[in-house]
């Protein structure tokens, strides 16, 4: 047996990646073709990304698919969109299913179509037991919206008596967002070369490592989220506190 240094372990991936998927309609005006042809190669660079995922052990895949704010975009691209997810819902659910896959959609669902949030539940009671990689959707989400739907429940929890306005603190706020019991997102990675939050997340993500790629989003590929991989593993998170480096100068135990 050879006493040489072993090769270093892998790091662990981060447990759960969210992404802003961004740059289809850029993709498709670079190619002369039309937006929606954008968002469907969107579609299939989103199920190439969950396979990837589950694949290099992320726990947990967040992925932005059509915020509050989208239903600003002309009726017909919007309509595209919502046709999208429910062909994702209808085609992939089997096999996502059998991969083990645990589907949630996060995001308000009193404007989906009453077809529509039936899918999308069949889809989280058909997969609430799998163990495998949890996908969470966020459709019709934008955090604003989200923060303030969980404001107006505590009110009126506060308004009927059932809470005192002293239990509430920050595990309960969290607990009643639509992400309750997932845990924050270590990593967030936005593609197209944007850096902004565009509303996600933002409870969420208080403490998570951003990664910009100029990537568009349907260019994204393994290599892509194993660079951004990467560089999550470069930095060093310190949550408030001074990080390793300082600890060990002034002799932190
Ligand atoms: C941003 O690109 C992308 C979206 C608003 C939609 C994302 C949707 C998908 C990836 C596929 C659909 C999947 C489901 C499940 C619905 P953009 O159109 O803003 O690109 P641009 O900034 O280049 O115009």
């Amino acid at each position: 047996m050879s006493d040489g240094p072993r090769p270093a372990a892998p790091d662990p991936a981060p447990a759960h990646v969210a992404i802003i998927m961004d740059g289809n309609g850029r993709w498709a005006q670079m190619r002369g073709l039309p937006r929606q042809e954008g968002h469907r190669r969107g579609l299939e660079a989103l199920r190439r990304t969950v396979r990837n995922a589950a694949d290099l052990g992320i726990r947990v895949l967040t992925l932005y698919s059509f915020s509050t704010e989208n239903w600003r975009r002309p009726m017909a691209e919007v309509s595209f969109l919502l046709g999208l997810l429910r062909r994702f819902v209808e085609n992939d659910l089997a096999e996502l299913n059998e991969a083990g896959v645990r589907v949630r959609i996060i995001g308000s669902r009193e404007d989906l179509a009453p077809d529509l949030r039936g899918l999308v539940e069949r889809a989280e009671t058909m997969t609430q037991d799998n163990a495998g990689l949890t996908l969470v959707v966020a459709f019709n989400y934008g955090s604003r919206d989200e923060i303030t739907r969980m404001a107006r429940n505590l009110a009126r929890d506060v308004v009927a008596g059932r809470l005192v306005p002293e239990a509430i603190d920050e595990e309960m706020l969290a607990s009643r967002l639509d992400t309750a019991a997932l845990p924050d997102p270590d990593l967030v990675i936005r593609t197209s070369g944007e850096t902004r939050i565009s509303n996600f997340l933002l409870w969420q993500a208080a403490y998570a490592e951003f990664v910009f790629t100029p990537v568009l989003w349907p260019d994204f590929d393994r290599k892509a989220l194993e660079d951004a991989l990467a560089e999550f593993h470069r930095r060093e998170r310190r949550y408030g506190g001074v990080g390793q480096a300082a600890e060990a100068k002034v002799g932190v135990a």
